[in-house]
């Protein structure tokens, strides 16, 4: 084999009550994502669509990623990386994440796959670093294993795989305003209150657990960010608007997707997640603001292979 094409998936971290630790995978958003193998080694940028992105491999965040797995494994042959990127880096669904991920899936399948899809989480962390500031796996463990993800430890990779109870369908606005993840941690504080850890270790606990049971109840209870949102919320234009409106609506759940500013929300079923979607516009309709509304299943399969040669 030297070519592979895929299809690299958006992603939403966080999930309210899992900062830096849980996620999930979107289905119908993502970039397309050529790799050949090449004669020169190292990794080198192709062909870049859809946005404006470093070429230079030392800045890009899929060739960081793949330099990473590059350094660990020999290779007598190189990588081009071509992209079709049509997710907005600095919109909160994972653009970097879905660079970082396709870009050491893509290479690992030209090498014959050496790695496991979990083993490729801890060099696609190189890529994500350079665009976050800070190394956390909440956007590419769900993208790399597909479904709901849980990152018990950020430092050992400590990764686990979470059902999925089939009705979820998520809804996502997206206001087109960029906000850097490197800038939205930088308002987070260093500590929390003992009150709000104990609040959010309760919601985290019971949501994995509503995930096992199918209890959409306490998946629904669990939905809360009383420590990151708070700080986040003023940086994206009628969050807590946009998210009531959700909630009203029927969703189960609704927050600020990674680090924003898109928000999303959780619903039981289809028909419910239109009606948030209305709801969510509502809000979204009487701003001058250009925006983006995605419905979408829980995808369980995360990287998609498109067309090998
Ligand atoms: N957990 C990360 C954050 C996700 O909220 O900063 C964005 O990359």
């Amino acid at each position: 084999m030297n070519q592979i094409e895929l299809f690299a998936p958006a992603s939403v971290a966080n999930v309210s009550c899992g900062f830096d630790v849980l996620g999930f995978c979107l289905d119908p958003i993502g970039d397309i994502m050529r790799i050949s193998k090449t004669n020169t080694p190292g990794v080198t940028i192709g062909n870049v669509s859809g946005q404006t992105l470093p070429k230079d491999p030392q800045k890009n965040v899929a060739s960081v990623a793949g330099l990473a797995l590059l350094k660990e494994t020999s290779s007598e042959f190189g990588f081009q990386i071509d992209i079709d990127k049509k997710i907005k880096p600095g919109s909160g669904i994972g653009s970097s994440a879905a660079s970082a991920a396709g870009a050491v899936f893509g290479i690992n399948e030209l090498l014959g796959n050496p790695y496991s899809s979990k083993e490729l989480i801890r060099f696609a962390m190189a890529g994500e670093a350079i665009a976050s500031g800070a190394a956390h796996a909440d956007n590419l463990a769900p993208v790399l294993l597909g479904g709901f993800t849980l990152v018990r430890s950020n430092e050992t990779l400590d990764v686990i795989k979470l059902p999925n109870p089939t009705e979820l369908v998520a809804t996502v606005i997206h206001p087109k305003i960029e906000l850097k993840t490197l800038h939205s941690r930088s308002i987070l504080k260093p500590t929390i209150p003992l009150n709000k850890a104990i609040e959010q270790w309760g919601n985290l606990g019971a949501f994995v657990s509503a995930l096992y049971t199918d209890d959409y109840d306490l998946l629904s209870r669990s939905m809360e960010d009383k420590v990151i949102e708070p700080y986040r919320a003023m940086l994206i234009p009628k969050f807590e608007e946009t998210r009531q409106a959700a909630l009203k609506a029927g969703a189960l759940g609704s927050g600020i997707s990674g680090s924003g500013p898109s928000i999303f929300a959780l619903s039981k079923g289809r028909q419910t997640a239109e009606k948030v979607g209305i709801a969510m516009e509502s809000i979204y309709k009487n701003l001058n603001l250009d925006y983006q509304l995605h419905l979408s299943k829980i995808n369980t399969e995360g990287i998609k292979i498109l067309d090998r040669s």
